[in-house]
């Protein structure tokens, strides 16, 4: 029997109908969720990511603004517009989108947003909470993956999770929350010895390496969930994942398809942390730190 394809642009929209609804009810509370978005260089794929988020957003009534800058910018202009943004009250979520150009030091950055406005969890403080299991944000990529795994009623506690991919976006915040919620974690890399030999016990498999299809039937267990967090442009323009989907898709349980999968759950939780941060200060609420 084939897998369960995961349809995650079915349920990227059903979450974000409820997010719609969330957001209307801080609207009327005098509340609009605003979310700004922090640019530099011309990476054509940053710009498509940042207009997909820009869109995202006013389909569900959040406020958005994008800073551009060009690719020549000093970081101290960028540290002073993520200042300003940090005490504009209409803002809740601020974004500075990654890979910023060399010249620029990335925590030096990351770690000037407000604590309580960091919708993408990189600041170092939001990574320290997410290692101890007091998340205040959890970044967007590994959260759409467990709201994936929960409303597909997939059981984590006790599993053998196997995480293949070790960046600070995906692979380490997805191993973290995975035990967090009692998985038992093995995190690989595209590197690993006999990759096969840790894949193939994986009830759960998590693969985020950025090498087109490299994970292939034979490295799957019968029946396992496989997440593939890859998106890889193929010389004919074709988009793949990290899975050989074609062949792992006879032997999984459970199996998202690229693209449709992971993808669209991204931004759909980058809306959430937005909302969140936003009901966050209609409640008062105040960062413990
Ligand atoms: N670049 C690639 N993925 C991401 C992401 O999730 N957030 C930001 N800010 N930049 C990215």
């Amino acid at each position: 029997m084939g897998a369960h394809i995961i349809d995650g642009k079915k349920l990227a929209e059903s979450v974000r109908a409820e997010l719609k609804l969330r957001v209307e009810k801080l609207i009327q509370s005098g509340i609009q969720p605003g979310l700004a978005v922090i640019i530099v260089g011309d990476s054509a794929a940053s710009g498509i990511y940042v207009r997909n988020k820009v869109k995202a957003c006013s389909e569900i009534g959040i406020y958005s603004e994008v800073h551009s800058f060009p690719g020549n910018t000093q970081q101290y202009e960028v540290l002073d517009c993520i200042q300003s943004l940090n005490e504009n009250p209409h803002i809740h979520g601020i974004l500075v989108q990654l890979p910023l150009p060399p010249h620029f030091k990335n925590n030096r950055v990351i770690t000037s947003i407000a604590v309580e406005k960091d919708v993408d969890g990189f600041h170092l403080y939001n990574v320290g909470a997410l290692v101890t299991g007091n998340t205040i944000f959890s970044p967007c990529t590994p959260y759409g993956v467990m709201v994936m795994l929960e409303r597909n009623h997939i059981p984590i506690e006790g599993q053998h999770a196997v995480v293949v991919g070790r960046s600070n976006i995906v692979g380490k915040p997805m191993a973290l929350m995975l035990l967090e919620r009692g998985a038992t974690v093995t995190i690989c890399t595209s590197k690993t010895f006999d990759l096969r030999q840790f894949t193939r016990n994986a009830d759960i498999l998590v693969v985020a390496t950025g090498r087109p299809r490299m994970i292939t039937a034979e490295m799957v267990k019968p029946g396992a969930v496989v997440i593939d967090v890859g998106i890889n442009r193929l010389p004919d323009g074709k988009l793949c994942g990290d899975v050989d989907y074609e062949s792992v898709k006879d032997i999984a349980g459970y199996i998202t398809p690229v693209p449709g999968g992971v993808g669209p759950m991204t931004i759909t939780m980058l809306l959430c942390n937005t909302i969140l941060a936003a009901e966050r200060t209609q409640a008062g609420a105040k960062i413990d730190k």
